[in-house]
């Protein structure tokens, strides 16, 4: 598929009024998505599982305007409350999916959102927002044209939302998602994420993630900036073969269930993650000291106890603690114990593999 297939046929227009809603959960990268290329496409692939608790809900009413408008109209209310300090973002968004969605400018917009986390708890919100948006624009195209099928549906919501953030497309379906063009999976795309099309064990069913918020502040550096930096990168093209080679090992580990090299992998992505962060030029560090206590704790009581018990890293300081179903109550009692001590004012989120985004509107 190309860019091509997702042009909106002129023919309709929008006649009247109505309201769509999507709740789109987060998803956390497995191996990640590490600079990019114009146009948001990625400059490696990467797979995540999708989440389930972590979610942004977003309504969007819509009534026709008497003349088409050279802009956009939109209204943003966030937490019931109008907000003007997201409308740029979603302002940008809405110029880059304008040509694939022309219906928009013909209409004014209320959009609702509200995020199931605390929107100061440094969990970025834009995977499932970008996520829930595209879904919410994707039901108006389908209310003008209901033949579209529900592949063609999922496939276009995943390359909207990308548009408005990588890793958003990503937040459409569950539970495994691959999104940027590999030799292992024929599917795969550098425009959409598609569904992990191999066996996957049961042990990575129902996977939790116990989500760790070591500091909720602002980050210094955005992943924007961050992809932006490896442009001339000194260990670009190595990073990016890496990512490559780490999908590979992983359909193997999928599919046998093993947990050991499911560990190494996901966690020396997350270390390379900020590993390339502090070789960039400007070179910086997003983990804080408790991020670095974290994983230390986890290393000795995986060895002590031998659960597997691993960790991941967005690009922030949080900690995302992974571990099987058979180990849960083990896993809750050690993160209550030992790591819980090391995040803000003792917060952290139990969020678990999720099944993908639902319609509420
Ligand atoms: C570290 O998707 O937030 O979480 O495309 O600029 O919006 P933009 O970046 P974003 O980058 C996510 C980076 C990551 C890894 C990942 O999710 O794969």
């Amino acid at each position: 598929m190309t860019e091509n297939n997702f042009i909106f046929d002129d023919e309709f227009v929008i006649s009247s009024e109505g309201r769509v809603g999507w709740k789109a959960p987060s998803n956390i990268a497995l191996v990640k998505y590490w600079g990019k290329k114009p146009n948001q496409i990625p400059a490696n692939p990467s797979i995540s599982f999708t989440l389930d608790a972590c979610a942004t809900t977003t309504t969007v009413t819509y009534k026709k305007l008497d003349k088409i408008s050279s802009d956009f109209s939109f209204d943003l209310f966030f937490d019931g409350k109008e907000n003007q300090d997201f409308k740029p973002k979603i302002q940008t968004f809405f110029e880059r999916i304008d040509k694939y969605v022309p219906f928009l400018k013909s209409c004014h917009l209320k959009i609702e959102t509200s995020n199931s986390f605390p929107h100061s708890s440094g969990i970025a919100s834009s995977a499932s927002g970008m996520g829930a948006l595209a879904l919410c624009v994707m039901s108006i195209e389908k209310q003008l044209n209901p033949e579209i099928t529900q592949s063609y549906f999922n496939r276009k919501a995943s390359f909207l939302a990308r548009l408005g953030s990588g890793s958003a497309c990503r937040s459409i379906e569950g539970p495994f998602i691959q999104w940027g063009k590999y030799g292992g999976i024929k599917e795969s795309s550098n425009l959409f994420g598609v569904s992990y099309p191999f066996k996957v064990h049961s042990n990575f069913m129902n996977y939790h993630d116990t989500i760790l918020l070591v500091h909720k502040g602002q980050k210094t550096v955005s992943s924007t900036v961050g992809h932006e930096l490896m442009h001339n990168h000194p260990f670009a093209n190595q990073r990016f073969e890496q990512a490559h080679n780490n999908l590979d090992k992983l359909e193997q580990v999928f599919e046998k269930g093993d947990l050991n090299e499911f560990i190494k992998i996901v966690e020396s992505e997350a270390l390379i993650l900020h590993a390339m962060m502090m070789t960039s030029l400007p070179y910086f560090i997003l983990m804080k000291p408790n991020t670095l206590e974290i994983i230390n704790k986890i290393w000795s009581f995986r060895e002590a106890t031998n659960t597997p018990i691993c960790f991941t890293l967005d690009a922030g300081a949080n900690v995302h603690v992974l571990y099987p179903e058979m180990v849960k109550e083990k896993a809750i009692q050690f993160i209550q114990d030992e790591l819980v001590v090391y995040c803000e004012n003792g917060h952290y989120i139990c969020d678990r593999i999720g099944q993908g985004a639902t319609k509420i509107a």
